[in-house]
């Protein structure tokens, strides 16, 4: 199959980037690739909504750059926060156009929601479930234009390069080129090759890594590990967020609900098992503190306390309101004997977004020819060490509408390439058993959440670098002599994206923003006797 433009991923990077080039370019083919359900994406289960400055009256872009650039605690490009800040609110009203619908008051003006590290309310949202919202009108929006195709469960196994067509290709090879990808149909069970003049990886994020994450299944880093292998780009890898308050439920692991964090931008209260709000102790700006701050003091009251989790008290709050705002929250709650009017909410941090991934340019473009990455998986510069809450949607439309201009002047200097293999599968049968994958799987978000979580040190890196290093052995023997399934493939991803996690970590010498060593202890966000 040949397409002009290919997209791997149906969230809001590859959507907003899909629509543009096909409403610039309509004698051009867009070939959209996701690995299961086309909505089934991290952007559709997106709560708290889309930061932008929306109010001249009371905010400014100069305040917006200023709380990401304090999020980030020194490490984001400040160019590039620039560009987000000021282009995203173009980029909002797009979407709005579009036909995404965000909250008004009875004036007819948008309600702006405040969540950790804002210094003002920006935030726009749909009640709390603003990503379905988008994710809906994107997918609408695609559906109307004539020259996208959305082919689903269709699972992406590596990119093509020049590593392909028998050449060596390694780190310091320049000018490697990406000419498209192969695939596990699962419609067809084949494996296919999609030729393509340009690639854009959308593939998302990797919070599947840690036992306990916010994000759905598909979560897997699939995009970062395809690069990797490719001898691309990949930076800052080890700046994994713990969102403070994932809904806590004994026995629930894998994907777990999330309590936005608008819900303390509402003025909801995080208590230990004592009854204290224990935020004080921690930082100035208490519950709305930036989230590696609360979710390390949180993960400092539950290992103090010996429990699994804290609460989240709404029992203050208009309950009228909460039910306005918050109806998917409140209705969960319930369905678990939660009434949030008298009873305090069990919550614990879950692995959430990586902030790192394939490093990119201001126009989205990786380090590998033709090939763009933008959303979860790409590394602007934007989050530095740690994304301030609900940057994420914002930047992943900022840049695919700069990669979209980026590539609408490439392609007509790119051809298709037409000396590419077919997938090579000799030497392969049929799994005979899962569990082979199974527990390995177990066993690596194990290890990563107890030796590379909240908080790490030298040795538990070093044990999680061991584990990981017999994982990568077993899991590789087991890919050259068996049919690939994404099951497989996912594993395989995961193991690679682990230890990019570790190295990085391992390479960091210092305490910053969301990797916190205690090897390497920072004298600040202590207050009184606490250590974090
Ligand atoms: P995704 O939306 O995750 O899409 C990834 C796509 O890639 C999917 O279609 C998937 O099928 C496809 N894919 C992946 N691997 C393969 C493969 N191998 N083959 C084929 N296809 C593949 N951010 C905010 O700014 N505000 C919020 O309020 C907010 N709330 C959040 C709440 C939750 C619970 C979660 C999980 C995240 C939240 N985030 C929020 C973060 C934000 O939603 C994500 O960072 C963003 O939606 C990522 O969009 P994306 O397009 O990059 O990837
Ligand atoms: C939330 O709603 O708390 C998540 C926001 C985000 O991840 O940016």
């Amino acid at each position: 199959m040949k397409t002009d433009f290919l997209v791997i991923g149906s969230g809001i990077a590859g959507l907003t980037y899909a629509l543009k080039i096909a409403n610039a370019c309509p004698d051009k083919t867009i070939t959209i690739l996701t690995k299961t359900q086309s909505d089934e994406t991290n952007t559709k289960y997106a709560q708290g909504g889309i930061a932008g400055v929306m109010d001249f009256s009371q905010d400014s872009f100069t305040k917006h750059i200023k709380d990401t650039l304090i999020a980030g605690d020194g490490l984001c490009d400040e160019q590039i926060v620039e560009i987000v800040v000021k282009e995203g609110v173009d980029r909002i009203n797009e979407i709005i156009q579009w036909g995404a619908r965000f909250d008004k008051d009875s004036g007819g003006d948008y309600k702006l929601g405040k969540e950790g590290g804002h210094s003002e309310s920006r935030i726009l949202h749909h009640k709390d479930v603003t990503g379905k919202e988008m994710e809906r009108a994107l997918l609408e929006a695609v559906q109307k234009v004539k020259n996208i195709s959305i082919i689903n469960h269709c699972f992406v196994l590596d990119l093509i390069t020049q590593h392909h067509l028998g050449y060596l290709v390694t780190k310091s090879t320049p000018d490697i080129e990406c000419y498209g990808v192969y695939v596990l149909n699962l419609n067809t069970g084949k494996i296919e090759k999609i030729v393509s003049k340009i690639t854009l990886l959308a593939s998302g994020g990797n919070g599947q890594v840690y036992r306990t994450t916010t994000n759905p299944s598909i979560a897997t880093g699939d995009g970062v590990a395809m690069v990797y292998r490719a001898k691309g780009r990949i930076e800052n890898m080890e700046f994994i967020q713990f969102h403070p308050t994932a809904l806590y439920e004994a026995g629930v692991r894998g994907h777990s609900f999330l309590v936005t964090e608008a819900v303390r931008g509402d003025g909801a209260i995080l208590r230990n098992h004592q009854g204290e709000a224990f935020m004080a102790r921690y930082d100035e700006r208490k519950d709305l503190a930036p989230r590696d701050i609360v979710a390390r003091a949180i993960d400092n009251e539950m290992k103090i306390n010996g429990t699994e989790f804290i609460y989240l008290d709404c029992r203050h709050m208009d309950l009228n309101k909460f039910r306005e705002h918050f109806p998917n929250i409140y209705q969960k709650c319930l369905s678990i004997g939660v009434d949030v009017s008298k009873d305090m909410i069990p919550v614990a941090p879950a692995a959430h977004y990586s902030c790192g991934g394939v490093k990119t340019d201001e126009w989205g473009k990786t380090s590998i020819r033709n090939l763009f990455a933008t959303g979860e998986c790409a590394s602007t510069g934007l989050h530095g060490s740690n994304r301030l809450a609900s940057n994420s949607l914002l930047e992943a439309m900022v840049f695919s509408h700069r990669s979209f201009l980026a590539s609408v002047k490439l392609i007509e200097e790119i051809t298709f390439n037409e000396n590419i293999p077919d997938w090579n599968a000799a030497g392969t049968t049929a799994p005979n058993e899962m569990i082979l994958i199974t527990q390995s799987l177990k066993e690596l978000k194990l290890l990563m959440s107890d030796y590379v979580g909240i908080v790490r040190n030298n040795e538990r890196l070093k044990r999680a670098n061991r584990r990981l290093d017999l994982l990568h052995e077993e899991t590789e023997a087991l890919y050259q002599k068996t049919v690939v399934s994404p099951q497989l493939c996912e594993l395989r991803n995961m193991i690679t994206v682990a230890y990019l996690i570790v190295k990085s970590a391992e390479l960091r010498k210092e305490s910053r923003g969301l990797h916190y060593n205690t090897d390497f202890p920072r004298k600040v966000n202590i207050i009184q006797n606490t250590i974090l």
